[in-house]
Protein backbone atom coordinates (compact mmCIF):
# COMPACT_ATOMS: atom_id res chain seq x y z
CA UNK A 1 0.00 0.00 0.00
CA UNK A 2 1.20 3.43 -1.17
CA UNK A 3 0.53 6.91 -0.22
CA UNK A 4 -0.58 9.18 -3.11
CA UNK A 5 -1.11 13.02 -2.58
CA UNK A 6 -3.00 14.16 -5.72
CA UNK A 7 -4.01 17.86 -6.95
CA UNK A 8 -5.66 19.41 -9.25
CA UNK A 9 -5.04 22.77 -10.90
CA UNK A 10 -7.73 24.86 -8.95
CA UNK A 11 -10.36 26.76 -10.78
CA UNK A 12 -10.24 30.28 -11.08
CA UNK A 13 -13.49 31.65 -8.61
CA UNK A 14 -14.99 33.79 -11.20
CA UNK A 15 -17.82 31.84 -13.62
CA UNK A 16 -18.38 28.48 -13.57
CA UNK A 17 -15.90 26.27 -15.61
CA UNK A 18 -16.72 24.48 -19.51
CA UNK A 19 -16.43 21.10 -19.69
CA UNK A 20 -12.57 21.56 -21.28
CA UNK A 21 -11.68 22.87 -18.16
CA UNK A 22 -12.99 20.09 -16.19
CA UNK A 23 -10.98 17.51 -18.56
CA UNK A 24 -7.84 19.46 -18.14
CA UNK A 25 -7.75 18.81 -14.86
CA UNK A 26 -10.24 17.94 -12.15
CA UNK A 27 -11.51 15.35 -13.86
CA UNK A 28 -8.67 13.10 -14.78
CA UNK A 29 -7.26 14.11 -11.48
CA UNK A 30 -10.95 12.45 -9.71
CA UNK A 31 -10.34 9.07 -11.97
CA UNK A 32 -7.03 8.84 -10.81
CA UNK A 33 -7.52 9.32 -6.93
CA UNK A 34 -10.53 6.72 -7.73
CA UNK A 35 -8.71 4.54 -9.47
CA UNK A 36 -5.73 4.43 -6.24
CA UNK A 37 -8.17 3.94 -3.79
CA UNK A 38 -10.01 1.47 -5.17
CA UNK A 39 -6.62 -0.80 -5.39
CA UNK A 40 -6.30 0.30 -2.12
CA UNK A 41 -3.89 2.83 -1.34
CA UNK A 42 -3.86 5.52 0.74
CA UNK A 43 -4.87 8.99 -1.24
CA UNK A 44 -5.59 12.63 -0.33
CA UNK A 45 -7.21 14.01 -3.40
CA UNK A 46 -7.06 18.19 -3.09
CA UNK A 47 -8.83 20.83 -4.70
CA UNK A 48 -9.75 24.31 -4.35
CA UNK A 49 -11.13 27.28 -5.48
CA UNK A 50 -8.61 30.19 -7.19
CA UNK A 51 -9.95 33.66 -5.47
CA UNK A 52 -7.71 36.28 -5.53
CA UNK A 53 -6.45 38.87 -8.07
CA UNK A 54 -7.99 41.75 -10.57
CA UNK A 55 -10.74 39.47 -12.54
CA UNK A 56 -12.33 38.17 -9.08
CA UNK A 57 -12.66 41.99 -8.28
CA UNK A 58 -14.17 42.93 -11.21
CA UNK A 59 -16.56 39.50 -11.19
CA UNK A 60 -17.81 40.75 -7.47
CA UNK A 61 -18.60 44.27 -8.57
CA UNK A 62 -20.27 43.49 -11.91
CA UNK A 63 -22.27 41.66 -9.77
CA UNK A 64 -22.54 44.62 -7.11
CA UNK A 65 -21.20 42.62 -3.96
CA UNK A 66 -18.10 43.05 -1.57
CA UNK A 67 -15.61 40.57 -3.45
CA UNK A 68 -15.25 38.16 -0.32
CA UNK A 69 -18.78 37.23 -0.39
CA UNK A 70 -19.07 37.18 -3.65
CA UNK A 71 -15.84 34.59 -3.49
CA UNK A 72 -17.93 32.69 -1.06
CA UNK A 73 -21.25 32.23 -2.68
CA UNK A 74 -18.99 30.93 -5.87
CA UNK A 75 -16.38 28.43 -3.80
CA UNK A 76 -20.80 27.24 -2.87
CA UNK A 77 -21.86 26.92 -6.76
CA UNK A 78 -18.18 25.51 -7.96
CA UNK A 79 -18.73 23.12 -4.80
CA UNK A 80 -21.83 21.99 -5.54
CA UNK A 81 -21.23 21.37 -9.36
CA UNK A 82 -18.18 19.46 -8.64
CA UNK A 83 -20.36 16.92 -6.36
CA UNK A 84 -22.52 16.66 -9.28
CA UNK A 85 -19.94 15.17 -11.36
CA UNK A 86 -18.78 12.79 -8.51
CA UNK A 87 -15.35 15.11 -7.44
CA UNK A 88 -14.28 12.60 -4.87
CA UNK A 89 -11.90 15.55 -3.32
CA UNK A 90 -11.11 15.13 0.52
CA UNK A 91 -11.41 18.74 0.40
CA UNK A 92 -12.38 21.53 -1.52
CA UNK A 93 -10.47 24.43 -0.27
CA UNK A 94 -10.46 27.94 -1.18
CA UNK A 95 -6.86 30.19 -1.90
CA UNK A 96 -8.62 32.74 0.18
CA UNK A 97 -8.56 31.19 3.30
CA UNK A 98 -6.92 32.02 6.94
CA UNK A 99 -4.54 29.00 6.48
CA UNK A 100 -3.33 30.13 2.57
CA UNK A 101 -2.66 33.51 4.22
CA UNK A 102 -0.46 32.61 6.73
CA UNK A 103 1.36 30.16 5.06
CA UNK A 104 1.24 32.49 1.77
CA UNK A 105 3.10 34.98 3.95
CA UNK A 106 5.14 32.76 5.62
CA UNK A 107 7.29 31.47 2.61
CA UNK A 108 7.37 35.15 1.23
CA UNK A 109 9.41 35.63 4.85
CA UNK A 110 11.62 32.51 3.80
CA UNK A 111 12.54 33.72 0.80
CA UNK A 112 13.01 37.13 1.48
CA UNK A 113 15.58 35.83 4.38
CA UNK A 114 17.46 33.38 2.04
CA UNK A 115 18.08 36.97 0.08
CA UNK A 116 16.17 35.87 -3.26
CA UNK A 117 13.55 38.75 -3.06
CA UNK A 118 14.38 41.91 -4.21
CA UNK A 119 12.66 45.23 -3.99
CA UNK A 120 12.01 46.85 -7.49
CA UNK A 121 10.38 50.53 -8.22
CA UNK A 122 8.86 50.92 -11.16
CA UNK A 123 6.55 52.89 -13.18
CA UNK A 124 2.82 51.58 -13.82
CA UNK A 125 -0.39 53.00 -15.21
CA UNK A 126 -2.69 54.19 -13.00
CA UNK A 127 -6.26 55.21 -13.38
CA UNK A 128 -7.22 58.31 -11.53
CA UNK A 129 -11.73 57.70 -12.36
CA UNK A 130 -11.33 54.20 -10.96
CA UNK A 131 -9.20 54.55 -8.27
CA UNK A 132 -6.25 51.98 -9.00
CA UNK A 133 -3.64 50.60 -10.73
CA UNK A 134 -4.53 48.83 -13.45
CA UNK A 135 -2.96 45.64 -14.71
CA UNK A 136 -1.80 45.90 -18.77
CA UNK A 137 -4.44 43.71 -20.15
CA UNK A 138 -7.04 46.04 -18.47
CA UNK A 139 -5.32 49.14 -20.67
CA UNK A 140 -6.70 49.17 -24.24
CA UNK A 141 -5.80 51.81 -27.04
CA UNK A 142 -5.00 51.76 -30.78
CA UNK A 143 -1.91 49.82 -31.41
CA UNK A 144 1.25 51.60 -32.99
CA UNK A 145 1.92 48.78 -35.10
CA UNK A 146 -0.71 48.46 -36.86
CA UNK A 147 -3.77 50.75 -36.36
CA UNK A 148 -6.27 48.12 -34.29
CA UNK A 149 -8.33 49.65 -32.27
CA UNK A 150 -8.62 47.51 -29.17
CA UNK A 151 -5.22 46.68 -28.93
CA UNK A 152 -4.56 45.41 -25.12
CA UNK A 153 -1.81 46.82 -23.28
CA UNK A 154 0.10 43.55 -23.08
CA UNK A 155 -0.63 42.30 -26.84
CA UNK A 156 -2.67 43.28 -30.00
CA UNK A 157 -4.68 40.48 -30.62
CA UNK A 158 -4.83 41.88 -34.56
CA UNK A 159 -1.20 41.64 -35.28
CA UNK A 160 0.30 39.54 -32.21
CA UNK A 161 3.03 42.35 -31.23
CA UNK A 162 3.85 41.72 -27.60
CA UNK A 163 3.23 45.69 -26.18
CA UNK A 164 3.31 47.41 -23.45
CA UNK A 165 0.68 49.93 -22.16
CA UNK A 166 2.66 52.78 -22.40
CA UNK A 167 2.85 51.87 -26.63
CA UNK A 168 -0.93 52.15 -26.92
CA UNK A 169 -2.49 55.07 -28.90
CA UNK A 170 -5.06 56.91 -27.23
CA UNK A 171 -5.20 54.27 -23.74
CA UNK A 172 -8.54 53.90 -21.54
CA UNK A 173 -9.16 51.99 -18.87
CA UNK A 174 -11.57 48.70 -20.18
CA UNK A 175 -12.96 48.95 -16.54
CA UNK A 176 -14.54 52.32 -16.47
CA UNK A 177 -13.50 53.87 -20.00
CA UNK A 178 -11.67 56.16 -18.37
CA UNK A 179 -8.63 58.13 -20.42
CA UNK A 180 -7.66 59.53 -17.31
CA UNK A 181 -4.30 57.05 -16.53
CA UNK A 182 -1.06 58.70 -15.90
CA UNK A 183 2.34 56.95 -14.92
CA UNK A 184 2.79 56.53 -11.19
CA UNK A 185 5.96 55.02 -9.76
CA UNK A 186 5.14 51.85 -7.36
CA UNK A 187 7.20 49.28 -5.43
CA UNK A 188 7.10 45.61 -5.87
CA UNK A 189 8.78 42.52 -4.67
CA UNK A 190 10.48 40.15 -7.02
CA UNK A 191 11.49 36.90 -6.50
CA UNK A 192 15.27 35.73 -7.87
CA UNK A 193 14.12 33.00 -10.06
CA UNK A 194 17.02 33.35 -12.40
CA UNK A 195 19.45 32.33 -8.49
CA UNK A 196 17.18 29.25 -8.76
CA UNK A 197 17.65 28.48 -12.43
CA UNK A 198 20.60 25.64 -11.58
CA UNK A 199 18.46 23.66 -9.47
CA UNK A 200 15.05 23.79 -10.96
CA UNK A 201 17.25 22.57 -14.36
CA UNK A 202 18.64 19.73 -12.32
CA UNK A 203 15.38 18.65 -10.79
CA UNK A 204 13.29 18.58 -14.16
CA UNK A 205 16.19 16.90 -15.56
CA UNK A 206 16.27 13.74 -13.35
CA UNK A 207 11.98 13.51 -14.61
CA UNK A 208 12.93 11.04 -17.28
CA UNK A 209 9.07 9.86 -17.00
CA UNK A 210 7.09 12.82 -17.28
CA UNK A 211 5.16 13.50 -20.66
CA UNK A 212 6.79 15.32 -23.02
CA UNK A 213 4.14 18.04 -22.76
CA UNK A 214 5.12 18.72 -19.16
CA UNK A 215 9.04 18.61 -19.72
CA UNK A 216 9.19 20.92 -23.00
CA UNK A 217 6.94 23.34 -21.79
CA UNK A 218 9.11 23.89 -18.74
CA UNK A 219 12.43 23.45 -20.54
CA UNK A 220 11.41 25.95 -22.96
CA UNK A 221 10.71 28.72 -20.77
CA UNK A 222 14.08 27.68 -18.49
CA UNK A 223 15.85 28.33 -21.80
CA UNK A 224 13.76 30.93 -23.04
CA UNK A 225 16.06 34.50 -23.65
CA UNK A 226 18.55 34.98 -21.36
CA UNK A 227 17.09 32.28 -19.23
CA UNK A 228 14.41 32.41 -16.03
CA UNK A 229 13.12 36.04 -15.32
CA UNK A 230 13.09 37.14 -11.99
CA UNK A 231 9.12 37.31 -11.45
CA UNK A 232 7.18 40.55 -9.60
CA UNK A 233 5.18 38.31 -7.21
CA UNK A 234 2.87 41.69 -5.92
CA UNK A 235 0.45 43.83 -7.07
CA UNK A 236 -1.51 46.72 -6.26
CA UNK A 237 -4.69 45.25 -5.67
CA UNK A 238 -7.10 45.40 -2.49
CA UNK A 239 -8.13 41.60 -2.24
CA UNK A 240 -5.48 39.13 -2.05
CA UNK A 241 -2.68 37.70 1.00
CA UNK A 242 -1.17 41.15 2.00
CA UNK A 243 2.48 41.64 0.77
CA UNK A 244 3.01 43.82 4.47
CA UNK A 245 2.97 41.58 7.32
CA UNK A 246 4.72 41.90 11.03
CA UNK A 247 7.79 39.90 10.50
CA UNK A 248 7.75 40.68 6.75
CA UNK A 249 12.04 41.39 6.26
CA UNK A 250 10.92 44.82 4.20
CA UNK A 251 9.08 47.75 4.32
CA UNK A 252 6.69 49.74 2.51
CA UNK A 253 4.63 46.97 0.53
CA UNK A 254 1.32 48.66 2.81
CA UNK A 255 -2.22 48.02 0.54
CA UNK A 256 -0.29 45.81 -1.89
CA UNK A 257 -0.97 42.05 -2.20
CA UNK A 258 0.83 39.14 -3.26
CA UNK A 259 0.56 38.16 -7.24
CA UNK A 260 -2.56 35.83 -7.67
CA UNK A 261 0.25 32.96 -9.58
CA UNK A 262 2.26 33.37 -5.62
CA UNK A 263 -0.22 32.10 -3.56
CA UNK A 264 -2.62 29.71 -5.38
CA UNK A 265 -0.13 26.83 -5.70
CA UNK A 266 0.57 27.77 -2.07
CA UNK A 267 -2.71 26.79 -1.58
CA UNK A 268 -2.03 23.03 -2.44
CA UNK A 269 -0.90 22.97 1.03
CA UNK A 270 -3.03 25.60 2.81
CA UNK A 271 -5.74 22.84 1.79
CA UNK A 272 -4.66 20.14 3.46
CA UNK A 273 -4.21 22.41 6.42
CA UNK A 274 -7.87 23.80 5.99
CA UNK A 275 -8.26 19.47 5.40
CA UNK A 276 -7.15 19.00 9.12
CA UNK A 277 -8.99 21.56 10.29
CA UNK A 278 -12.39 21.19 9.02
CA UNK A 279 -11.76 17.88 10.75
CA UNK A 280 -11.63 15.46 8.01
CA UNK A 281 -7.69 14.28 8.72
CA UNK A 282 -5.51 14.49 11.76
CA UNK A 283 -2.23 15.27 10.46
CA UNK A 284 -0.96 17.11 7.10
CA UNK A 285 2.15 17.33 7.24
CA UNK A 286 3.29 13.68 6.77
CA UNK A 287 1.50 14.58 3.38
CA UNK A 288 3.60 17.64 2.63
CA UNK A 289 7.10 17.44 4.68
CA UNK A 290 9.41 15.37 3.95
CA UNK A 291 10.57 15.36 7.50
CA UNK A 292 7.61 14.20 8.60
CA UNK A 293 6.95 10.96 6.57
CA UNK A 294 6.02 13.16 3.12
CA UNK A 295 9.45 11.34 1.40
CA UNK A 296 7.20 8.40 1.29
CA UNK A 297 4.51 10.32 -0.84
CA UNK A 298 4.26 10.28 -4.52
CA UNK A 299 2.37 13.59 -5.43
CA UNK A 300 0.96 13.59 -9.26
CA UNK A 301 -0.79 17.41 -9.99
CA UNK A 302 -3.27 17.29 -12.59
CA UNK A 303 -3.45 20.49 -14.68
CA UNK A 304 -3.73 22.21 -18.52
CA UNK A 305 -0.79 23.00 -20.20
CA UNK A 306 -0.86 26.59 -19.94
CA UNK A 307 -0.47 25.61 -16.17
CA UNK A 308 2.88 24.19 -16.87
CA UNK A 309 5.18 26.65 -16.70
CA UNK A 310 4.01 27.57 -12.83
CA UNK A 311 3.83 24.44 -11.68
CA UNK A 312 7.60 23.32 -13.55
CA UNK A 313 9.23 26.65 -12.20
CA UNK A 314 7.26 29.11 -10.17
CA UNK A 315 6.04 26.90 -7.52
CA UNK A 316 9.34 24.60 -7.17
CA UNK A 317 11.11 27.91 -7.09
CA UNK A 318 9.02 28.92 -4.20
CA UNK A 319 9.69 25.45 -2.92
CA UNK A 320 13.11 25.40 -3.23
CA UNK A 321 13.91 28.97 -2.42
CA UNK A 322 11.84 28.49 0.72
CA UNK A 323 14.53 26.29 1.81
CA UNK A 324 12.16 24.15 4.22
CA UNK A 325 11.50 20.44 3.60
CA UNK A 326 8.28 20.49 1.55
CA UNK A 327 6.87 17.76 -0.99
CA UNK A 328 8.04 18.13 -4.47
CA UNK A 329 5.65 17.46 -7.03
CA UNK A 330 6.48 14.13 -8.61
CA UNK A 331 4.84 13.60 -11.57
CA UNK A 332 2.88 16.25 -13.67
CA UNK A 333 0.34 15.59 -15.72
CA UNK A 334 -0.37 18.12 -18.20
CA UNK A 335 -3.46 18.56 -21.10
CA UNK A 336 -3.57 19.79 -24.11
CA UNK A 337 -7.20 22.05 -24.69
CA UNK A 338 -10.56 20.76 -25.89
CA UNK A 339 -12.32 23.21 -28.65
CA UNK A 340 -16.06 23.32 -29.10
CA UNK A 341 -17.66 21.86 -32.26
CA UNK A 342 -15.20 23.70 -34.72
CA UNK A 343 -13.95 26.56 -32.33
CA UNK A 344 -13.19 27.20 -28.93
CA UNK A 345 -14.98 27.17 -25.85
CA UNK A 346 -15.11 30.77 -24.41
CA UNK A 347 -16.04 31.79 -21.33
CA UNK A 348 -16.61 34.97 -22.14
CA UNK A 349 -18.57 34.16 -25.05
CA UNK A 350 -20.54 31.71 -23.40
CA UNK A 351 -19.39 29.17 -26.54
CA UNK A 352 -19.71 25.64 -25.36
CA UNK A 353 -21.19 23.56 -22.64
CA UNK A 354 -20.77 24.66 -19.08
CA UNK A 355 -20.51 22.76 -16.04
CA UNK A 356 -23.74 23.17 -14.60
CA UNK A 357 -25.53 23.30 -18.11
CA UNK A 358 -24.14 19.90 -18.50
CA UNK A 359 -25.85 18.42 -15.57
CA UNK A 360 -29.31 19.80 -16.59
CA UNK A 361 -29.27 17.72 -19.87
CA UNK A 362 -27.93 14.39 -18.64
CA UNK A 363 -25.96 12.55 -15.26
CA UNK A 364 -22.81 13.03 -14.95
CA UNK A 365 -21.42 9.36 -15.88
CA UNK A 366 -22.13 10.51 -19.59
CA UNK A 367 -20.16 13.59 -19.61
CA UNK A 368 -17.19 11.45 -17.76
CA UNK A 369 -17.48 8.72 -20.32
CA UNK A 370 -17.07 10.54 -22.97
CA UNK A 371 -14.75 13.40 -21.57
CA UNK A 372 -12.13 10.96 -20.35
CA UNK A 373 -12.14 8.92 -23.13
CA UNK A 374 -11.53 11.77 -25.49
CA UNK A 375 -9.37 13.61 -22.99
CA UNK A 376 -6.60 15.99 -25.47
CA UNK A 377 -3.50 13.99 -24.19
CA UNK A 378 -1.42 13.69 -27.11
CA UNK A 379 -3.12 16.73 -29.12
CA UNK A 380 -5.99 18.95 -28.72
CA UNK A 381 -9.48 17.54 -28.86
CA UNK A 382 -12.41 18.29 -29.77
CA UNK A 383 -16.02 18.18 -28.72
CA UNK A 384 -18.53 17.16 -31.26
CA UNK A 385 -22.28 16.70 -30.28
CA UNK A 386 -22.07 13.64 -33.21
CA UNK A 387 -19.07 12.33 -31.70
CA UNK A 388 -20.77 12.53 -28.16
CA UNK A 389 -24.12 10.61 -28.74
CA UNK A 390 -22.52 8.21 -31.24
CA UNK A 391 -20.03 7.77 -27.99
CA UNK A 392 -22.90 7.39 -25.32
CA UNK A 393 -24.72 5.38 -27.56
CA UNK A 394 -22.31 2.86 -28.54
CA UNK A 395 -20.09 2.58 -25.41
CA UNK A 396 -22.65 3.46 -22.79
CA UNK A 397 -25.41 1.92 -24.50
CA UNK A 398 -25.04 -0.87 -26.25
CA UNK A 399 -21.78 -2.56 -24.91
CA UNK A 400 -22.40 -1.88 -21.34
CA UNK A 401 -26.05 -0.79 -20.93
CA UNK A 402 -26.96 -4.05 -23.22
CA UNK A 403 -24.80 -6.57 -21.83
CA UNK A 404 -26.13 -5.72 -17.94
CA UNK A 405 -30.14 -5.47 -19.07
CA UNK A 406 -29.45 -8.83 -21.57
CA UNK A 407 -27.99 -11.04 -18.56
CA UNK A 408 -30.43 -10.16 -15.87
CA UNK A 409 -33.56 -9.77 -17.74
CA UNK A 410 -32.52 -13.17 -19.53
CA UNK A 411 -32.03 -14.72 -15.97
CA UNK A 412 -35.07 -13.23 -14.37
CA UNK A 413 -37.21 -15.39 -17.08
CA UNK A 414 -35.85 -18.54 -16.74
CA UNK A 415 -34.18 -19.07 -13.25
CA UNK A 416 -36.12 -16.04 -11.10
CA UNK A 417 -33.70 -13.28 -9.90
CA UNK A 418 -31.03 -15.48 -7.89
CA UNK A 419 -27.75 -16.34 -9.17
CA UNK A 420 -28.13 -19.89 -11.06
CA UNK A 421 -27.27 -23.19 -10.10
CA UNK A 422 -25.41 -25.82 -12.17
CA UNK A 423 -22.83 -26.69 -14.53
CA UNK A 424 -19.27 -26.17 -14.69
CA UNK A 425 -16.51 -23.88 -16.76
CA UNK A 426 -15.69 -25.02 -20.02
CA UNK A 427 -13.14 -24.43 -22.79
CA UNK A 428 -14.76 -21.10 -23.87
CA UNK A 429 -15.33 -20.05 -20.37
CA UNK A 430 -11.42 -20.27 -19.35
CA UNK A 431 -10.53 -18.17 -22.96
CA UNK A 432 -12.43 -15.50 -21.41
CA UNK A 433 -11.03 -15.46 -18.18
CA UNK A 434 -7.68 -15.67 -19.59
CA UNK A 435 -8.33 -12.94 -21.95
CA UNK A 436 -9.71 -10.48 -19.40
CA UNK A 437 -6.83 -11.31 -17.09
CA UNK A 438 -4.69 -9.88 -19.94
CA UNK A 439 -6.75 -7.11 -20.84
CA UNK A 440 -7.04 -5.83 -16.59
CA UNK A 441 -3.61 -5.62 -16.55
CA UNK A 442 -3.17 -3.77 -19.57
CA UNK A 443 -5.76 -1.44 -18.18
CA UNK A 444 -4.01 -1.64 -14.86
CA UNK A 445 -0.42 -0.24 -16.54
CA UNK A 446 -2.75 2.71 -18.45
CA UNK A 447 -4.19 3.46 -14.98
CA UNK A 448 -1.03 3.35 -13.49
CA UNK A 449 0.85 5.18 -15.97
CA UNK A 450 -2.05 8.00 -15.90
CA UNK A 451 -2.76 7.43 -20.00
CA UNK A 452 -6.12 8.38 -19.66
CA UNK A 453 -7.53 7.70 -23.14
CA UNK A 454 -5.91 4.15 -23.51
CA UNK A 455 -6.99 2.55 -19.89
CA UNK A 456 -11.09 4.16 -21.31
CA UNK A 457 -10.08 2.05 -24.78
CA UNK A 458 -8.99 -0.62 -22.48
CA UNK A 459 -11.72 -0.90 -20.15
CA UNK A 460 -14.70 -0.68 -23.29
CA UNK A 461 -12.44 -3.59 -25.05
CA UNK A 462 -12.89 -5.71 -21.80
CA UNK A 463 -17.18 -4.98 -21.80
CA UNK A 464 -16.79 -6.39 -25.34
CA UNK A 465 -15.29 -9.35 -24.20
CA UNK A 466 -18.23 -9.56 -22.07
CA UNK A 467 -20.16 -9.23 -25.20
CA UNK A 468 -18.82 -11.00 -26.98
CA UNK A 469 -19.10 -14.23 -24.85
CA UNK A 470 -22.56 -13.57 -24.07
CA UNK A 471 -23.31 -13.43 -28.17
CA UNK A 472 -21.76 -16.86 -28.97
CA UNK A 473 -22.37 -18.62 -25.93
CA UNK A 474 -26.01 -17.85 -26.22
CA UNK A 475 -27.66 -19.20 -23.19
CA UNK A 476 -31.09 -18.30 -24.44
CA UNK A 477 -30.19 -21.01 -27.34
CA UNK A 478 -28.11 -23.92 -24.81
CA UNK A 479 -31.22 -23.43 -22.70
CA UNK A 480 -33.51 -25.58 -24.96
CA UNK A 481 -30.91 -28.10 -25.16
CA UNK A 482 -28.56 -27.63 -21.80
CA UNK A 483 -30.41 -25.38 -18.93
CA UNK A 484 -27.10 -26.68 -16.50
CA UNK A 485 -24.79 -25.21 -19.05
CA UNK A 486 -26.86 -22.03 -19.54
CA UNK A 487 -27.26 -21.87 -16.09
CA UNK A 488 -23.55 -21.48 -15.69
CA UNK A 489 -23.33 -19.20 -18.67
CA UNK A 490 -25.66 -16.76 -17.22
CA UNK A 491 -23.68 -17.40 -13.74
CA UNK A 492 -20.87 -16.19 -15.39
CA UNK A 493 -22.51 -13.32 -16.50
CA UNK A 494 -23.69 -11.92 -13.46
CA UNK A 495 -20.42 -12.20 -12.15
CA UNK A 496 -19.03 -10.36 -15.11
CA UNK A 497 -21.48 -7.27 -14.54
CA UNK A 498 -19.89 -7.20 -11.14
CA UNK A 499 -16.60 -7.16 -12.17
CA UNK A 500 -17.35 -4.43 -14.87
CA UNK A 501 -18.67 -2.33 -11.53
CA UNK A 502 -15.62 -2.58 -10.19
CA UNK A 503 -13.45 -1.71 -12.73
CA UNK A 504 -15.11 1.18 -14.41
CA UNK A 505 -15.83 3.09 -10.65
CA UNK A 506 -13.22 5.37 -11.71
CA UNK A 507 -14.74 6.35 -14.81
CA UNK A 508 -18.75 6.32 -14.58
CA UNK A 509 -19.18 5.62 -10.40
CA UNK A 510 -22.75 6.51 -10.66
CA UNK A 511 -23.64 3.42 -12.93
CA UNK A 512 -20.74 1.35 -11.34
CA UNK A 513 -23.21 2.20 -7.59
CA UNK A 514 -25.97 1.09 -9.81
CA UNK A 515 -24.80 -2.60 -10.85
CA UNK A 516 -23.41 -2.95 -7.33
CA UNK A 517 -26.56 -2.48 -5.76
CA UNK A 518 -28.37 -4.45 -8.48
CA UNK A 519 -26.19 -7.30 -7.99
CA UNK A 520 -26.35 -7.16 -4.22
CA UNK A 521 -23.06 -6.59 -3.86
CA UNK A 522 -22.12 -2.97 -2.45
CA UNK A 523 -18.34 -4.19 -1.32
CA UNK A 524 -16.53 -2.46 -4.07
CA UNK A 525 -13.09 -4.78 -4.63
CA UNK A 526 -10.72 -5.03 -7.27
CA UNK A 527 -9.69 -7.80 -8.44
CA UNK A 528 -6.77 -9.61 -7.99
CA UNK A 529 -7.54 -13.40 -9.52
CA UNK A 530 -9.41 -13.28 -12.33
CA UNK A 531 -11.37 -16.74 -12.25
CA UNK A 532 -12.10 -16.30 -8.50
CA UNK A 533 -13.56 -12.44 -9.46
CA UNK A 534 -15.74 -14.35 -11.59
CA UNK A 535 -17.28 -16.81 -9.04
CA UNK A 536 -17.78 -13.97 -6.27
CA UNK A 537 -20.92 -14.19 -7.07
CA UNK A 538 -22.56 -17.97 -5.98
CA UNK A 539 -25.94 -19.90 -6.67
CA UNK A 540 -28.52 -18.94 -4.68
CA UNK A 541 -27.12 -15.05 -4.60
CA UNK A 542 -30.25 -12.47 -5.07
CA UNK A 543 -30.36 -9.89 -7.10
CA UNK A 544 -32.59 -7.55 -9.10
CA UNK A 545 -32.53 -6.00 -12.43
CA UNK A 546 -31.01 -2.57 -12.53
CA UNK A 547 -32.50 0.15 -14.05
CA UNK A 548 -31.96 1.21 -17.81
CA UNK A 549 -28.48 2.06 -16.76
CA UNK A 550 -27.58 4.23 -20.11
CA UNK A 551 -30.43 5.86 -22.43
CA UNK A 552 -30.04 6.13 -25.81
CA UNK A 553 -29.38 10.04 -27.01
CA UNK A 554 -32.15 10.85 -30.11
CA UNK A 555 -31.34 12.68 -32.69
CA UNK A 556 -34.02 15.15 -31.88
CA UNK A 557 -31.92 15.48 -28.48
CA UNK A 558 -28.35 16.11 -30.25
CA UNK A 559 -29.79 19.21 -33.07
CA UNK A 560 -31.61 20.83 -30.02
CA UNK A 561 -28.15 20.65 -28.28
CA UNK A 562 -26.42 21.67 -30.55
CA UNK A 563 -28.55 25.16 -31.29
CA UNK A 564 -28.76 25.90 -27.62
CA UNK A 565 -24.93 25.67 -26.88
CA UNK A 566 -23.86 27.38 -30.09
CA UNK A 567 -24.87 31.06 -28.86
CA UNK A 568 -24.14 33.25 -26.20
CA UNK A 569 -25.18 32.16 -22.76
CA UNK A 570 -27.98 33.46 -21.37
N1 LIG B 1 -6.65 29.13 -11.50
C1 LIG B 1 -5.65 28.67 -12.42
C2 LIG B 1 -6.29 28.34 -13.76
O1 LIG B 1 -7.45 28.01 -13.77
C3 LIG B 1 -4.93 27.46 -11.91
C4 LIG B 1 -4.19 27.68 -10.64
S1 LIG B 1 -3.36 26.27 -10.21
C5 LIG B 1 -2.41 26.70 -8.88
O2 LIG B 1 -5.62 28.39 -14.77
F1 LIG B 1 -1.35 26.05 -8.92
F2 LIG B 1 -2.10 27.94 -8.90
F3 LIG B 1 -3.04 26.45 -7.81
ZN1 LIG C 1 -1.57 45.56 -33.77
Amino acid sequence: MARHLITSAIPYINGIKHLGNLVGSQLPADLYARYLRGRGHEVLFLCATDEHGTPAELAAAKAGKPVADYCAEMHAVQAEIASGFRLSFDHFGRSSSAQNKALTQHMARRLGEAGLIREVTEQQMYSVADGRFLPDRYIEGTCPNCGFESARGDQCDNCTKQLDPIDLINPRSTVSGSTDLELRETKHLYLRQSALKGDLEAWIDGKTNWPVLSTSIAKKWLNDGDGLQDRGITRDLAWGVPAQFADAPWQGMDGKVFYVWFDAPIEYIACAQEWVDAGKGADWERWWRTDKGAADVTYTQFMGKDNVPFHTLSFPATILGSNEPWKLVDYIKSFNYLNYDGGQFSTSRGRGVFMDQALEILPSDYWRWWLLSHAPETSDAEFTWENFQASVNKDLADVLGNFVSRITKFCRSKFGETVPEGGTWGPQEDGLAEALKSRLSAYETFMDDKEVRKAAAELRAIWVLGNEYLQSAAPWVTFKEDPEKAAMQTRLGLNLIRLYANLAAPFIPDASTTMLTAMNAQNADWPTDMVEALHSLPAGHAFVVPEVLFAKISDEQREDWQMRFAGVRT
